[in-house]
């Protein structure tokens, strides 16, 4: 290939070329697909390293190894290497059992302390993740990469604990959850424990170390990272976040789209492309049928996948979702979370059940239905650092209607403001009012169909919602960390103290 890439000595560049020796980054998440997946952060760690790999890197990805990840499904059997962890005054026997995955060298970090069977939700998550980071410093710091790459508070305080051995990209997937904690953490990890300006006495926040120290920090698409240097969407970290703008970075999040493509999707009633969508059409009559819905090809079908919080505009939806099902509209709604807003659809639902389809759970082959039997995605998200339903629906051929925020502000152009090239519809006051207005504009484009909405639908379908771009540029990320973290080491830059 002849590439050239920077690596990092002591203090110095020397040149590495992909000829010979390829360039090693190591992951660090506590979700990953398909192995355990809570939320859109698996989705990413599970096909993000992937595509870095078709690069021609040397990708590692380090997971901590829960109760619910099947072992004997994924083939994590056999003796693996142990290592001997020192953690405060005494020492831990992990265990690093590996699997290769599509050109990715998993690595399971296993102890109890790590592994249970919620992956998020224990009183003591934030030991439990500061461990599964001083077990990955641990196993990176015997054979060092040339990069690495951690996700989000769970894997924030590997950053400042391997930062002077490799260069480092923390990337931010959601703001809103830093994994405050005590400063108690610090001392076992044989981090100092002074406090960040951001900190309260006596505590840690690990999102906010990472962001502090990393090389480069990276968020899921450019918008949220312009937004997260505001007060109203920086979560307290916007101070913070402005001292280090010259190394923050905003990349859109890719999908899947092996996984998921109408063409080839072996869960939906027929397959459909962007050339032949009819196969749409026996997709939304099966999706109607499995919810008891009224089998109408004329009803609006409306789906909505994800977690029932306020991030996601559930309020919005509660608040719209009579109007709708009263006017017509049919509803699919797949999700779990916040419990009053979990009862008060199941009420819609005993009020309506033949327009309201509700399942409070989570549920793969589902979602790919929901996908490709609806008409129009909902998402009016009060924020979204990337958001993936909206890519997945897209490939689908299901037009989002979002809230213009976050990676929705950065995928979804608003029809009537892009009559060429639009792809969805869009609102952006975070208000009934606003949102019922730009559902009302999409249902109207619906209802009057014909070649205009097909060519909307082609459109959307069309559009390449793949890592190939985003990958391009996380691996320049990469090269840029390599040589910020070169002079660092040669003191051009001192990072920020703590
Ligand atoms: C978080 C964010 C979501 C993003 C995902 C993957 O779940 O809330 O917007 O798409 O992470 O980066």
């Amino acid at each position: 290939m002849g590439l050239l890439w920077w690596g990092r000595g002591l203090g110095a560049a020397f040149l590495r070329t992909a000829d010979n020796l390829r360039v090693r980054v190591a992951f660090a998440a506590a979700e990953a697909a398909p192995f355990v997946k809570v939320g859109g952060l698996a989705d990413v760690a599970g096909s993000l390293p992937q595509a870095i790999a078709r690069l021609g890197w040397d990708v590692t990805l380090y997971l901590p190894l829960h109760g619910t990840i099947d072992q004997a499904t994924w083939g994590i059997t056999g003796t693996a290497p142990e290592r001997s962890v020192p953690y405060g005054a005494s020492h831990v026997r992990v265990a690093y059992p590996s699997v290769e995955r599509d050109g990715v060298r998993v690595v399971f970090v296993a102890n109890r302390r790590i592994g249970r069977d919620r992956v998020y939700g224990a009183p003591d998550d934030a030991k439990r993740y500061a461990f599964f980071c001083r077990s990955v410093a641990e196993a990176i710091a015997q054979d060092v990469p040339d990069v690495v790459h951690a996700h989000d508070w769970h894997a924030a305080l590997l950053v400042p604990m391997i930062a002077r051995r490799a260069p480092t990209v923390f990337t931010i997937h959601n703001l809103a959850y830093q994994g405050q904690t005590s400063a108690a953490v610090l001392a076992p990890l044989g981090l100092a424990s002074a406090k960040l300006p951001v900190e309260k006495r006596g505590e840690c926040n690990p999102m906010a170390r990472a962001i502090a120290r990393a090389d480069i920090v990276s968020t899921v698409s450019p918008r949220y990272a312009s937004e997260i240097l505001t007060p109203e969407f920086g979560e307290g970290l916007d101070g913070l976040l402005r001292q280090r703008v010259a190394d923050v970075r905003g990349i859109v999040n890719g999908i899947d789209t092996a996984l998921f493509d109408p063409a080839r999707d072996p869960h939906i009633a027929e397959r459909y492309t962007a050339d032949d969508q009819r196969g749409k059409a026996a997709c939304k009559a099966a999706l109607q049928r499995q919810g008891g819905l009224r089998v109408d090809p004329e009803s609006p079908l409306l789906g909505v996948i994800g977690r029932l919080v306020e991030q996601k505009g559930i309020d919005l939806l509660t608040a719209v979702a009579p109007d709708l099902l009263e006017g017509g509209a049919q509803l699919v709604v797949l999700g779990t979370g916040d419990p009053a807003y979990e009862e008060r659809w199941a009420k819609l639902r005993e009020r309506y059940p033949s327009r309201l389809f509700l399942t409070l759970g989570f549920d793969a082959v589902l979602a790919q239905r929901i996908y490709a039997g609806c008409d129009l995605f909902l998402m009016p998200s009060r924020f979204e650092p990337c958001g993936l339903g909206q890519l997945i629906s897209l490939r689908y051929g299901t037009i989002p209607v979002v809230r213009a925020v976050g990676g929705l502000a950065d995928t979804v152009h608003d029809l009537d403001l892009h009559p060429r090239d639009g792809n969805g519809f869009s609102f952006t006051q975070y208000d009934r009012a606003a949102f019922s207005g730009a559902l009302a504009r999409a249902l109207r484009a619906l209802r009057r169909g014909g070649d205009a909405w097909s060519a909307l639908r082609t459109r959307a379908m069309r559009e390449d919602h793949s890592w190939g771009p985003s990958a391009t540029a996380y691996a320049d990320v990469y090269r840029l960390a390599q040589e910020r973290n070169v002079r660092a080491a040669d003191g051009e830059r001192t990072p920020l103290s703590y």
